[in-house]
Parts: C-alpha cells; structure tokens; sequence
C-alpha cells in the first residue's frame, strides 16, 4: 500500500476520536506485512488514566486479530480535529511498537494530509529502547 493511502486510512477515522476532555482528536493507521491495515483512535475517560492513544488502540486491534508483524504506522491529530501539525507518538506508544516492530525497519509517518508528511524510523524515536530480546 502507498503511503498517501495510509495516511487517507488515517484520516478518514479522525472523526471518530472519543476526546470529550482534551478535544484533542488523533487517529492512526497501521499498515501489517501482507497488507492488512488497521486503524485507531484516541479514546478518552473520565478518570483520565485510563485514556487510550490512536497508535495503542490501532495495536491492540491488529494483535487481536492475531497479526504480530508490520511495516508502518501513520499518525495524524490536532484540536478540535484540525490537523495543523505533526502528531509524533507519546513514549507509551512509542514502547509499545518497541513489542513487536524492527526499530530500523518500522516507519512512522506523521501526516498532516496526504501531500504533506515526514517519515521516522522507530530507531529514531526510541533509541537504545528496551525490547524483547533483552529479557532473553
Ligand atoms: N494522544 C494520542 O492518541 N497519541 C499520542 O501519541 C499522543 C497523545 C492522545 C491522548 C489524549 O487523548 C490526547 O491525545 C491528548 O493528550
């Protein structure tokens, strides 16, 4: 899949952000090897620890289906669902790839339309990151 699709993927779920409190809306798209992709959103609490970031809930979607491997993941957010800059993920999310994706290899593409993006390995968003292969 191109890029510019990914990212429409993304952006195409945006509205559906649940952010009744920050009004922060971000969505993602998670590109599988084979193809398959996945979408998320940030879903909001009340208690507010118990908020789920767009790149977590595009993860906990995929895994669920049983994929373990991918290529890329698209970001995407702003206020009021506005996208005038880049989104890049929050550490959380950032460990979480960390799980299951090569941090040479993973891109990230941060999107703020399908003509305007910029591209990330996660190496270079978690260097030295702490992974599985560490506990081995
Ligand atoms: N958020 C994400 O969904 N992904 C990130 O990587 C950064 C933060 C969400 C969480 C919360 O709903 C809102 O953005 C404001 O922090």
């Amino acid at each position: 899949m191109d890029t510019k699709t990914l990212i429409q993927e993304a952006i195409n779920v945006l509205p559906n952000s649940y952010v009744p409190y920050s009004h922060f809306h971000v969505a993602a798209a998670l590109l599988c090897k084979g193809g398959t992709v996945y979408t998320g959103i940030n879903i909001e609490n009340a208690a507010y620890a118990p908020t789920i970031c767009a790149e977590r809930s595009a993860f906990v979607r995929a895994v669920n289906d049983g994929k373990r491997e991918f290529e890329a993941i698209v970001i995407c957010g702003g206020n009021d669902g506005i996208v005038s800059d880049y989104c890049p993920p929050c550490g959380v999310c950032r460990q979480v790839m960390r799980e299951f994706c090569d941090p040479k290899t993973f891109r990230i593409i941060l999107a703020k339309s399908p003509e305007e993006y910029k591209e990330f390995t996660l190496e270079q968003f978690l260097p030295m990151g702490f992974g599985p292969e560490n506990l081995s």
